[in-house]
């Protein structure tokens, strides 16, 4: 070997493993619910994988949010989107994956699960994928296959697999509805009755797309059902606001609505936009007739901007939980027992 083979050898062996280190989270990484433990970050700094505190409690959710602009929405939730107390401890372990410990690092809240191979290390990708890697570099577990309320740009949704909208805003726990791709081919959202579950599933939008069987966000910002003869049924408009300046997500938020928002990459005081939404009409696509509807019972729902529902309570009528406004609405007065045409508030 000349002295330049050696020198450039060294030289590889040198750069190249920092190179990779530089954003793989190597085993042993530890990451701690409190404030000031810094998150994982993508290479790009876009994505942040930690602990993030939900408003004033002082409870965590383990969460992946973009990490630049000032609105750290939340993509992707673990632990069923169950808050954590502070001292919480996630770690990445070679057999169990990534884990979430109770303070005291006793009992496992949470973890990645079964993941067949030994873990080499873990990458949050400027995708927003977190993903862990095997010994033989293969990908053992990424967040992208265990969506919870967002699908991203280069993320596919399986057939069987859901979307599901959190309980409102800062709950991120199951909430009412959910985006599936059935194994008939067709795409659907969903209202569930909880707690019974099955008893009122009852569809507010089905594409009827048939043979479908993945619903594809493309890496243009382009979403479209795929079909298995490979047509696409394009659901994005054909003009995506560019992909290089721009987050997108699609989100089913908590009032049922899915949503294709975009976001400048931009630093400043910008704010998420609506590309396209579903349904059109959420107040007349879910009716009354199974459970309450958008709202609360004898709540009335009106569309708002972006297709946006919001809730109203009639006159004579107030808000059961005044905090949550998309609750049910009880009379004002209490109607007596012996009162003529009970029940009927309108008279
Ligand atoms: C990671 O991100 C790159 C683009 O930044 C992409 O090409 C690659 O497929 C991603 N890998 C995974 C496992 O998500």
């Amino acid at each position: 070997m000349t002295y330049f083979t050696k020198y450039l050898l060294v030289l590889v062996l040198l750069i190249f493993p920092l190179h990779i280190l530089a954003q793989t989270i190597p085993l042993g990484s530890s990451l701690i619910a409190n404030d000031e433990t810094t998150p994982w970050l993508s290479q790009s700094g876009d994505f942040a994988f930690g602990f993030k505190k939900i408003q004033s409690q002082n409870q965590f959710l383990l969460c992946i949010y973009y990490a630049k602009i000032k609105d750290a929405t939340i993509v992707w939730y673990a632990n069923g989107g169950n808050l954590v107390p502070r001292g919480s401890i996630a770690e990445l372990n070679p057999q169990k994956g990534l884990i979430l410990r109770d303070p005291k690092g006793k009992m496992i809240i949470w973890s990645t699960g079964r993941i067949g191979s030994n873990v080499a290390y873990a990458v949050m990708n400027d995708t927003g994928n977190f993903v862990l890697v095997g010994v033989d570099s293969s990908v053992l577990w990424e967040s992208f296959r265990y969506p919870t309320d967002t699908l991203m740009p280069t993320q596919i949704l399986e057939i069987n697999n859901k979307l599901v909208a959190r309980k409102s805003e800062s709950f991120f726990v199951p909430g009412r509805f959910y985006l599936r791709m059935l194994s008939d081919g067709n795409l659907v959202l969903v209202t569930q009755s909880k707690p019974t579950n099955f008893d009122y599933d009852a569809e507010y939008y089905n594409n009827e797309a048939n043979s479908g069987y993945r619903l594809v966000f493309d890496e243009f910002g382009s979403v479209y059902i795929l079909k298995r003869n490979n047509q696409r049924l394009v659901l994005t408009p054909p003009k995506v606001p560019s992909i290089s300046e721009n987050y997108h997500r699609l989100s089913l938020d908590f009032d049922g609505v899915l949503t294709h928002y975009y976001h400048p990459k931009s630093t400043g005081d910008q704010k998420w936009s609506t590309l396209w939404s579903l349904p059109d009409n959420i107040c007349l696509a879910i009716l009354d007739d199974v459970g309450s509807g958008v709202c609360g019972f004898n709540n009335v729902c009106n569309l708002g901007e972006n297709q946006r529902p919001y809730c109203e309570c009639p006159k004579g009528y107030s808000l059961i939980d005044p905090n949550n406004k998309y609750g049910s609405c009880k009379p004002k007065f209490v109607p007596s027992c012996d009162e003529f045409g009970q029940g009927n508030p309108e008279e």
